[in-house]
């Protein structure tokens, strides 16, 4: 987009600057939208500014600089931590919190931003960092409709998918964790699949065109195409998501299944894989560091 009708679009705040909330505020910037951005760890801010967005010191300041602060961090405590920092400097504007969360938190949040004069949209993100600002993006809201009709345009410019949900605040982060889940157990089968030809000599460049050709292309697919040279080589590069990260998410979708009165089975299992995998020192890589456990000889 031409950055010379910077002016006619609304400015935006993005506070929290991990993988994610760094691809959102770089989508703001390349859209042209006058964009602030705050960060725990300020060093982070660095390469935004050099992109063209502004730094801001404080919450207060960064609240203060745009009607609208999205919210992009690791929990809802994180999240609420953002929102009593900004305080009264939130009177008047919008929070869309973009964290990964659960349906309760997601309906708190309202009354939290409400008591600091702020306006509040729940949503969530269902696509990896590298779509972020392009057609195959996917956000879900839910919350007030007045409050995301006000948003929709200066929200465009993080991608094409915008899906409004309903008027539950909690309704985005259930549908999140739901999908988390159905993506989990078709990840952790694959690489289940994976492991078990990979006894006959199987590459996962062998397995993919075989194993995912039996599946239709969605989000998940392409992620898992994607991982083939990770697989093989046996370098999980974090730089665009971590087993932690998706730790801390499956606590959410257990956390979410008790709360729903649903079984917790699946999700139990899901977070085990996912803390042996980090108990192997896996952490700090991408999911499909996962194999390594899966490699493993059978425990019984
Ligand atoms: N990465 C993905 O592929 C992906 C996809 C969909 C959704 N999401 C969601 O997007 C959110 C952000 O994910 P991410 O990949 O960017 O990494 P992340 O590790 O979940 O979040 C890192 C960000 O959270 C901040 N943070 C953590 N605790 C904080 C606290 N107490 N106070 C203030 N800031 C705090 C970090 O600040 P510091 O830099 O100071 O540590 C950093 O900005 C998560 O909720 C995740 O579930 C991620």
């Amino acid at each position: 987009m031409d950055k010379t009708a910077a002016h006619d679009l609304a400015p935006v705040t993005v506070a929290g600057l991990g993988p994610m909330g760094a691809a959102l505020a770089a989508a703001f910037v390349d859209r042209g939208h006058p964009t602030t951005v705050w960060n725990r760890s300020a060093a982070k801010a660095r390469p935004l500014v050099a992109r063209g967005a502004r730094h801001a010191q404080t919450l207060p300041e960064a609240a203060g600089a745009s009607p609208l602060l999205v919210i992009c961090v690791t929990d809802y405590a994180a999240a609420k931590s953002i929102i009593e920092g900004a305080g009264d400097a939130l009177a008047g504007r919008t929070v869309v919190n973009l964290s990964s969360s659960t349906p309760e938190e997601a309906r708190e949040a309202v009354g939290l931003a409400a008591g600091f004069g702020a306006a509040y949209l729940d949503g969530t993100i269902m696509v990896p960092v590298h779509v972020i600002g392009g057609p195959e993006a996917v956000f879900f809201y839910s919350g007030s409709r007045p409050v995301y009709d006000a948003q929709l345009e200066t929200l465009r410019a993080l991608g094409g998918d915008v899906r409004f949900l309903g008027d539950d605040p909690g309704l985005a982060v259930l549908y999140n964790t739901a999908l988390l889940g159905l993506m989990w157990a078709t990840a952790n089968g694959y690489l289940h699949a994976a492991a078990l030809v990979g006894t006959a000599g199987a590459t996962a460049a062998d397995f993919a065109p075989v194993g995912l050709d039996w599946l239709l292309p969605s989000v998940v697919i392409p992620i898992l195409h994607g991982a083939t040279k990770e697989i093989d080589e046996g370098v999980y590069p974090g730089d665009a998501g971590t087993v932690r990260m998706n730790l801390n998410a499956a606590d959410h979708l257990l956390e979410t299944s008790r709360a729903q009165g649903i079984s917790t089975h699946v999700p139990r299992f899901l977070k085990d894989m996912l803390e042996r995998t980090v108990e192997a020192g896996y952490g700090d890589g991408s999911y499909m560091g996962m194999i390594e456990v899966l490699r493993r000889p059978a425990e019984g």
